[in-house]
């Protein structure tokens, strides 16, 4: 079975009151849950972690018990060398994921350090966007028996 690892950045342990107009109304407790649902469905292993700690992110990626990633880094896809340093090091693909689009929003976050590395961005579909990136790894790397 194909194990996934969700990483969530600084701040998105606040959805629901976070600037609810840009990032829904959804908190995050319910936002996994649904995707663990979804999860089982497609026959995929679904492990979530969030931190507002850079260093906390990089030492769980660093464990290295998941086939791939799904990265929401939240504020750090515009500053953080060494999350983008640690994604290359632990030699596991990862999926992008960003609840805005964040090309359409101030210009400092246009920088993304993740991108270009990245096997997909799915931005602007709001919480929807994990569901498609769950999709997308039970077709590339299979589910049940992949
Ligand atoms: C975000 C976009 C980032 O620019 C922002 O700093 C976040 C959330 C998103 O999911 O839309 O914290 O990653």
């Amino acid at each position: 079975m194909t194990r996934v690892l969700l990483i969530q950045g600084p701040n998105l342990n606040l959805l629901g009151t976070r600037e609810p107009e840009i990032y829904g109304r959804e908190t995050l407790d319910e936002i996994h849950a649904g995707l663990q649902r979804r999860a089982a469905e497609l026959g995929l292993e679904l492990a979530t972690f969030q931190s507002n700690h850079e260093g906390a992110l990089i030492d769980r990626l660093h464990v290295r018990d998941f086939d791939v990633a799904v990265v929401n880094a939240a504020g750090l896809t515009h500053t953080s060398v060494a999350l983008r340093d640690a994604l290359l090091a632990i030699q596991r693909p990862f999926l992008e994921v960003h609840l805005s689009d964040p090309s359409t929003r101030e210009a400092f976050r246009h920088v993304n350090f993740l991108a270009d590395i990245a096997l997909r961005s799915i931005v602007g579909l709001g919480s929807r966007g994990y569901h498609v990136a769950l999709e997308d790894i039970a077709q590339r790397f299979g589910g049940t028996g992949g």
